[in-house]
Order: C-alpha cells, then sequence, then structure tokens
C-alpha cells in the first residue's frame, strides 16, 4: 500500500506526489503539477465522506487512506487521467461528470466565459451555440453566465451527448440547453448570437507522441486531419451561415494556431491572451467572416 504508515494529510500528499513525480506520470487534465494532482485526489476523497476541508497535519483515518492509495496506485497502472477515475472535472469552478466517453474539460475558454467573453461581445447572447461540445462543459458554464440565453450543445459523438445530457440535468438547466446530435453545423437549425467551439484540432504526428493519458481519451475527439486542421477550417468556412451579422465566433485550436491563422490569412482572426494559461482560441465577428466568402481567396 502506498500511503502505508502515513498519518497526516502533509504525509501523505508528499508520498503521493513523489510517487506520481517517480512514474514520470503526466499532468494536463486538471492541474499541471505531481502536487496539485495529489491535493485534487485527496481532497475529493474527503468531500465525497463530508470531511471538514484537510488542515495539513490532519490525522486521516485508514479507510480514507486505503482508499486513497487504491486511487493513486490506480493512476499509476493505468495512467488513466485522474478525472476519469473520480468521474469528475472541474470547469468554470463548476463539477461535471466525466469518463472515457468525453475528452476531460481543460480549455481556456474557462477564463473567457468568466469575462463574460468582454470586451468584444457587446451585448447578452439570447442564443448560444457550442458546437463539438462533448461533455458539455463550454455551453452549460456559458448557460449559467448568459441566464437569459437559449444554448445549444451540439456533437458528432452520442456517446459524448449522453455524458452532456449528465451535465445538463446536474446543473439544472434542462429548460434552457438543449442537445443535437449533429456533424459540424449538418443538423443545426437558425442562427446564433455566439458560437463557441473546442473542436478536435490535433494532427497524426502530434497525436503519436502524446503521452499515455490522452490515448485514455476519445480519438474522435483530438484528430482531425494530417494537421489537425480540417474540422477548425470546415466551422470557419461554415459558421457565417450560422450567426446573426452581429454575432461572433469563438474557436478554439490550441497549438495549432499558427497553421489555421496561415491557412486563413484572409481573415482577421483575433488571437486572445490568457491571464490564467493557455493558448490558440480566436474570435472572429460573422460581417469578418461573410467578407471574406465573397472575395477570392
Ligand atoms: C476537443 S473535444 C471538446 C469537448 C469539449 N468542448 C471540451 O472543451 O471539453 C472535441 C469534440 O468534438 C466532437 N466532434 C468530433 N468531430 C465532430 C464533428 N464532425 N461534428 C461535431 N462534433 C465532432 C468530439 O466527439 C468531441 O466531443
Amino acid at each position: 500500500m502506498l500511503l502505508k504508515d502515513v498519518v497526516s494529510t502533509q504525509e501523505s500528499l508528499e508520498r503521493m506526489s513523489r510517487a506520481f513525480e517517480a512514474a514520470g506520470l503526466f499532468f494536463g487534465h486538471g492541474t499541471d503539477n505531481a502536487w496539485d494532482e495529489a491535493c485534487w485526489l485527496l481532497e475529493t476523497l474527503a468531500r465525497r465522506r463530508g470531511l471538514p476541508p484537510l488542515q495539513v497535519d490532519t490525522v486521516l483515518d485508514a479507510t480514507l487512506l486505503q482508499a486513497a492509495s487504491a486511487l493513486a496506485e490506480q493512476r499509476i497502472a493505468t495512467r488513466k487521467p485522474l478525472a476519469y477515475l473520480l468521474n469528475e472535472a472541474w470547469f468554470c469552478g463548476l463539477s461535471f461528470f466525466v469518463d472515457e466517453r468525453v475528452l476531460v474539460p481543460r480549455s481556456p475558454f474557462a477564463e473567457l466565459i468568466d469575462k463574460r467573453l468582454a470586451p468584444l461581445l457587446k451585448h447578452e447572447p439570447r442564443r448560444i451555440l457550442d458546437l463539438c461540445t462533448g461533455g458539455g462543459c463550454i455551453g452549460i458554464a456559458c448557460a449559467l453566465m448568459f441566464p437569459a440565453a437559449e444554448v445549444v450543445l451540439a456533437d458528432l459523438s452520442s456517446d459524448a451527448l449522453e455524458v452532456a445530457r449528465v451535465n445538463v440535468e446536474r446543473h439544472g438547466l434542462g429548460k434552457r440547453v438543449s442537445l443535437l446530435q449533429s456533424d459540424l453545423f449538418a443538423a443545426i437549425d437558425g442562427r446564433f448570437d455566439l458560437i463557441v467551439s473546442n473542436p478536435p484540432y490535433v494532427g497524426v504526428d502530434e497525436y503519436a507522441e502524446l503521452p499515455p493519458e490522452y490515448l485514455h481519451e476519445p480519438s474522435l475527439g483530438l484528430l482531425t486531419g494530417a494537421e489537425g486542421l480540417e474540422i477548425p477550417l470546415g466551422i470557419l468556412d461554415r459558421a457565417v451561415d450560422y450567426l446573426e451579422a452581429d454575432g461572433w465566433l469563438f474557436l478554439e485550436t490550441g497549438a495549432t494556431w499558427p497553421l489555421l491563422d496561415a491557412a486563413r490569412s484572409d481573415l482577421p482572426l483575433l488571437w486572445l491572451d490568457f491571464d490564467w494559461g493557455g493558448e490558440g482560441i480566436c474570435a472572429v465577428k460573422a460581417s469578418d467572416l461573410l467578407r471574406a466568402r465573397s472575395q477570392p481567396r
């Protein structure tokens, strides 16, 4: 047992984080280092047992230590992201159910939503589309930030939509948030003030180099074409048909962003800066998408 002869919170966090580092785990599915990963694991188990917040010198009981040990050992043996082992991920300060049908939420969209997509968005959006929604985190966080908006969560994967449904119910949004199976815009109806999308944007070479943690995630959520551009380009091509005249598209492409920027140099894509970390989300106005469409490329 990993936590054998351990007594306090501090000791167990030290033991777990050392073991995580020694095992060469990758962090990037909710935390970015071994210590935070150990804190997340222990805090979740304690919270689920209804315990008060742990202090560094809290003496932990044997059942909690056993459960934490087992989970830490599973994390090391399987290389599964901790969010899957806990069936929980956090996004915008909100708890989401996750399992291996969806990617673990980790998008810098959280910061944009927290700032109400200001200053670009000038008025409260009435209709919002979260395209490639996965477990629904981005669209649901938008729905909670803009309480008058109607929100559509769309994804090609019926598995992902089942997870999104659990999250819509978890956040009590069944009346305003709907789910739609759609291959990009194929089944989408009407126009939106805001389209948000964190689609697949990983190319074949990059996928082959990813740490083992990523292989537990559905490849449909990551891979798109040789360079990771196929779906992002498809969204840029067609979003204008689904945006109101003064609408905005916010599109994430992570580290693929320079390729997308070069591929659509005809568009004034506004690449956003983040205080909380991350990169690769652009914003583009419907009017600019329309202008680009009418000009030869
Ligand atoms: C990077 S994941 C993003 C999930 C979620 N938006 C998030 O930020 O955690 C991309 C999602 O796109 C979906 N997807 C892949 N191809 C699609 C397509 N052609 N049309 C719609 N959704 C697609 C996948 O099923 C996956 O859920």
